[in-house]
């Protein structure tokens, strides 16, 4: 359907430093618009909104989509986070995230040594917590959505039951997950063909899925969090050394939060309060850089990034120390979120010197992979949701359930299961973030919406693990301080520091080498190698009546509307 539209498939060259061409895809409209990680989850969201859908029918229409067409991320057995901007100019905060079990404990992963068993962490079911995505789905369309429940999950159905053509993305990624899959019989049957995975022009058919699918769509949230699809949870569970019960499913609620909102240059930015770190850092940063003219220093220049450095070493630092579960512990969020705050944080910023990480507060280089997904919608009324959403580390534990076609998150890795040790991402934490029954894990997804004078401006998030919050950062800078499209913005090349490990990373095209010599003088550290994607950041960018939307150019996904 996009030849319909004014879709432009563009060359978008990194302003200042001219060493990257990037291709991204993007599609204007004023009608509706949904940017994800999928063009098929993405035309199920513009369905939904060309049969008079409103954001949350086409969101909810989507993340369903995105479970079984985008497995490694979208989900039923998972979590995330839903922001939501009403036409009235309200923005709500919807926590989906997953909890720790009844029956988790502090040293849950802690060996006979005392030292974290990354296997056990990530790999098992023990590494699962009770999965939030149906609950928040369903609970967000409920209360702000048009259309049936049943209609909803219609498109997700069909595509399940009916199948659909693997594309080179998704059956590279099944071929790499092979040996985690072939752990488990379960999975082996989801993911290969009698062991050989799908291929790209396969037609995958998930009919468990589907049957999961039908359930909900019949009997609501308990169709998952009750009857067989519970049972089957936690009968596997119980074979296979996991610890959720039918109750840990059945208790499950998703919270509504007010969402962390703050002002930059005469805009507020409204993003996902605790148990995300998210949102709090980026205001942070934003409130750290706001006193910089960044606009005039420039997009890549030195001076900019050396600003970035500086103001995301601080952040994450603090997220270290202070962050975690507000039910659980007293997150000092009004502090961090103050301008106050920040100018007393970045006072001991030195505009010709790197700040050692060390004098501020160890860690180890994490690893990237496309885990988590973010997507944004937009609709003709103004209403928008941008939905970060996750299994954790890409396929989860990559555990399917028998019988149900689910994939199990390992969302309990992203604790401090043991203080001042990273996680997969490198992050480290401290009490704020370690485990308890029925707490939430710390998170770094960070759905945001900028709004100007009441308006809709900007909707976008990303995954990327603790990458994610620099992400946002970089994509909203691009558009209000250097004025970039949506395209551009979404397109040029990001850095990423996170205070510990004290390393710069970047992407090929995001500094000179004048810039990174200059860096490296300054005293900053890494700065080696460049050439990663970080971040994905799908997003839609309203400019009057003119939506922009997005699909960011580091993977393959779609951008659908009118
Ligand atoms: N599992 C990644 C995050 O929530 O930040």
């Amino acid at each position: 359907m996009k030849s319909r539209f004014l879709l432009t498939l563009s060359l978008v060259a990194a302003a200042l430093t001219g060493a990257v061409t990037t291709l991204a895809e993007t599609l204007r409209g004023e009608g509706g618009m949904v940017a994800s990680r999928s063009d098929l989850a993405s035309e199920v969201g513009r369905q939904i909104l060309q049969q008079g859908g409103n954001a949350i029918d086409a969101a909810v229409a989507t993340a369903f989509a995105l479970a079984v067409v985008y497995p490694s991320a979208g989900n039923l057995g998972g979590g995330g986070f839903l922001l939501i901007a009403l036409e009235d100019g309200r923005v709500l905060a919807q926590d989906n995230r997953e909890k720790a079990p009844g029956a988790a404990h502090r040293d849950m992963f802690l060996d006979a040594k005392g030292d974290v068993d990354r296997n056990l962490a990530v790999n098992s079911l023990q590494s699962s917590g009770v999965p939030g995505t149906v609950a928040g789905l369903l609970d967000a369309l409920e209360l702000h959505g048009t259309l049936t429940r049943q209609a909803v999950i219609a498109p997700a159905l069909r595509l399940a039951r009916e199948g659909f053509v693997l594309n080179d993305d998704l059956a590279g990624q099944f071929a790499d997950n092979l040996e985690g899959f072939s752990r488990h019989e379960a999975s082996l049957a989801v993911f290969t063909r009698g062991g050989e995975p799908y291929k790209a022009g396969d037609l995958w058919i998930q009919t468990d899925l589907a049957d999961t699918l039908q359930r909900i769509s019949d009997e609501g949230r308990d169709g998952f969090y009750k009857g067989p699809v519970a049972a089957a949870i936690a009968a596997e569970m119980q074979r296979n050394n996991g610890i959720m019960t039918t109750d840990d499913l059945s208790s499950y609620q998703p919270v509504w939060r007010e969402p962390v909102h703050g002002t930059y240059r005469g805009h507020d930015v409204y993003s996902m309060p605790p148990p995300s770190s998210g949102g709090v850092l980026l205001l942070q940063m934003l409130n750290m850089l706001e006193p910089y003219e960044l606009g005039r220093l420039g997009y890549g220049s030195t001076a900019t990034v050396h600003l970035m450095i500086e103001a995301q070493r601080r952040a994450y630092a603090d997220r270290a120390e202070y962050l975690g579960d507000p039910d659980f512990v007293d997150v000092p969020a009004q502090q961090l979120l103050s301008k106050e705050y920040a100018r007393q944080r970045f006072a001991d910023f030195d505009p010709a010197r790197a700040t050692d990480s060390a004098s501020i507060g160890a860690g180890s280089w994490p690893e990237e992979s496309p885990q988590t997904t973010h997507f944004s919608v937009v609709d003709g009324q103004g209403m928008a949701v941008a939905m970060t959403t996750t299994l954790n580390r890409s396929f989860g534990n990559r555990i399917v359930i028998p019988g149900t076609g689910v994939l199990m998150n390992n969302e309990m890795d992203d604790f401090s299961s043991k203080p001042n040790t990273p996680n997969s991402y490198g992050l480290i934490g401290r009490d704020a973030n370690e485990i308890a029954p029925g707490k939430r894990m710390l998170s770094s997804m960070t759905p945001t919406i900028v709004m100007k004078d009441g308006e809709l401006r900007l909707v976008t998030g990303s995954p990327g693990g603790s990458t994610i919050i620099n992400t946002v950062l970089q994509v909203v800078l691009n558009v209000l301080d250097h004025g970039m499209g949506a395209e551009q913005a979404v397109a040029s090349p990001r850095i990423h520091h996170q205070w510990l490990p004290d390393n710069v990373r970047f992407e090929t095209g995001a500094l000179s080498d004048e810039v990174a010599t200059a860096l490296r003088a300054m005293g900053h550290k890494g700065l080696n190698g460049a050439g990663f994607g970080i971040g994905d950041a799908n997003t839609i960018v309203k400019d009057g009546a003119m939506l922009e939307g997005v699909s960011d150019p580091r993977s393959v996904g779609g951008v659908a509307g009118f």
